[in-house]
């Protein structure tokens, strides 16, 4: 969390404007008698929120709230047709409004332009008078309009709360703030009333928080990643940022920091960067004087076509393709590119390489890991240089693609035919990992463990593939390590179990 708990302390002007910010309502201790005792008032207010803002425990009584249910139509008896309020604390609601505004204006560059909901000064009535606009003028045109209305069902109570805090993590919140954020929505419970009689009270796992000035905000913010891979804006800001706090200590011809990543055909996700991103990142690397260590360990897995004939390039580009020797900011080059046999012959055999410039080569070859000979496998290497000179790890090579190919389809094929609906992913071109993303009310971690329980199914839930404890509704399915026939089989069951996990 951002520099261990940082976060400035609640001022007095924050109470003032928040209170006046919020509408009055009732509660044991109302904003009215708060204003009523003048500076008085706000200073006990602003010590008692510094109090919880500073120790990061939130009063239980400020973390309940009771939800009123009131029916859209008379004599309504089912759930889905009440609208529900929720009655919490005014304390807790000048806590949440401050941080609201604190936090605004990290929130806001994140919400598209085209959204009108949950924003300032934006509203329906918005939304309509664009729609009217285009509708006319396309009558005017004589062209068609296609309209298409998408009602995401309970989507407000359907927001993961670890997936609000990566986001929130990401934008670089004060870490007091998001330890507010994470507290309340962590430690919420609330109750039903209904004709004055109010049930027990219960903890709140999902959803953003009923009636909570925040909400909006935050289910604005929950859009997930990017799928093409590293945002390429977010580490250059990271890369400026960490720049200036190391400036001190550079020197301007040595890299101050590595950047690492695989490009093609990703451990987890499968996804091959585009070649424009390739040399974006080569740009954002000269610009920041840092080195790409590119770990190119499944590059040459990529399958043979289906169509034999096919003459289309199907070995992704790689990073290092862009760091071209004859551009003027070539410098001594920006991209390290690590392969490994590992992969393609025995994980045992501990034997790998490296590409990259002259300059760079002749570096290392100095460093005395390399000078001492210790550390290499002189034997294997041996070994190798001649399979490779004999053609035979290409042989190989061309098999396992034909492999690996027939598995990945598989896996695939099984999947499209079994799976119900909600779920994601695409087809890899190569490489071992297929990446499932499931909808969005699953916790892939929970169902990780129900699947090897009951069904003997291991699969990498996607939490443990993230720094961040993102992906929670996300997996990595790999087919590295069983045949044809098996991923058949365990696929089937895969789908089965979830089908099974669904009815509890
Ligand atoms: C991205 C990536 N890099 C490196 C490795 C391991 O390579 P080696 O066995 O040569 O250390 C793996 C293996 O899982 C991997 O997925």
């Amino acid at each position: 969390m951002k520099n261990n708990f940082a976060g400035p302390p609640i001022m007095k002007e924050e109470v003032e404007t928040a209170i006046k910010k919020m509408k009055h309502g009732k509660d044991n201790i109302s904003v009215e008698l708060i204003e009523a005792l003048e500076d008085f008032g706000i200073g006990k207010v602003t010590h008692l929120l510094n109090e919880i803002y500073d120790s990061g425990e939130i009063p239980t009584d400020l973390s309940k709230s009771i939800f009123i249910a009131l029916p859209k139509k008379p004599g309504a008896t089912e759930c889905e047709l009440h609208r529900t309020i929720s009655l919490m604390s005014q304390i807790t609601k000048i806590l949440l409004k401050i941080i609201m505004l604190r936090i605004r204006n990290k929130i806001k560059p994140e919400i598209a332009e085209e959204q009108c909901g949950f924003v300032e000064d934006k509203g329906t009535s918005n939304a309509i008078y664009i729609l009217r606009t285009l509708i006319e003028r396309a009558l005017e045109a004589q062209k068609d309009v296609y309209l298409c209305f998408i009602d995401y069902t309970k989507a407000f109570d359907r927001v993961r709360h670890n997936e609000i805090i990566t986001q929130l993590k990401q934008l670089n919140i004060d870490g007091k703030d998001l330890r507010i954020i994470k507290t309340m929505y962590w430690e919420q419970t609330a109750a039903m009333r209904i004709e004055n009689k109010t049930s027990t009270f219960q903890d709140i796992k999902r959803g953003v928080r009923q009636g909570c000035v925040l909400s909006p905000d935050l289910f604005s913010l929950y859009i997930p990643s990017s799928e093409t891979g590293v945002d390429l804006d977010a580490l250059d800001e990271k890369l400026s940022s960490l720049q200036t706090a190391h400036r001190s200590n550079q020197k301007r011809d040595r890299f101050w920091a590595v950047v690492y990543l695989v490009t093609v055909f990703s451990n987890p996700t499968g996804l091959i960067y585009a070649p424009d991103k390739c040399k974006q990142l080569v740009k954002l690397a000269r610009k920041h004087n840092v080195l790409l260590v590119i770990d190119d360990v499944y590059n040459l897995m990529w399958f043979p076509p289906s169509d034999p004939t096919s003459h289309c390039p199907i070995a992704p580009a790689r990073v290092r393709a862009f760091d071209k020797s004859t551009d003027p900011d070539f410098g001594a080059g920006h991209v390290v590119s690590v392969g490994t046999f590992s992969k393609y012959l025995s994980p045992g055999i501990r034997l790998g390489w490296l590409e990259t410039s002259d300059k760079l080569i002749a570096k290392l070859t100095l460093s005395g890991l390399a000078a001492s000979g210790g550390s290499f496998n002189h034997y294997m290497s041996k070994l190798i240089t001649w399979a490779l000179k004999f053609g035979l790890v290409d042989q190989h090579l061309a098999k396992l693609r034909i492999e690996y190919k027939r598995r990945m389809d598989k896996m695939c094929d099984v999947l499209e035919n079994h799976l119900p609906k909600g779920f994601k992913f695409v087809r890899p071109q190569g490489g071992f990992y297929l990446w499932l993303e499931f909808p969005k009310n699953v916790d892939t971690f929970e169902f990780a463990q129900f699947s090897a329980e009951r069904y003997g199914i291991i699969f990498i839930p996607g939490v443990l593939a993230s720094p961040t404890d993102g992906c929670y509704n996300c997996a990595r399915l790999s087919i590295s390590g069983i045949n044809e026939a098996k991923i058949e089989t365990g696929i089937k069951e895969f789908c089965m179990a979830y089908k099974d996990y669904c009815m509890m």
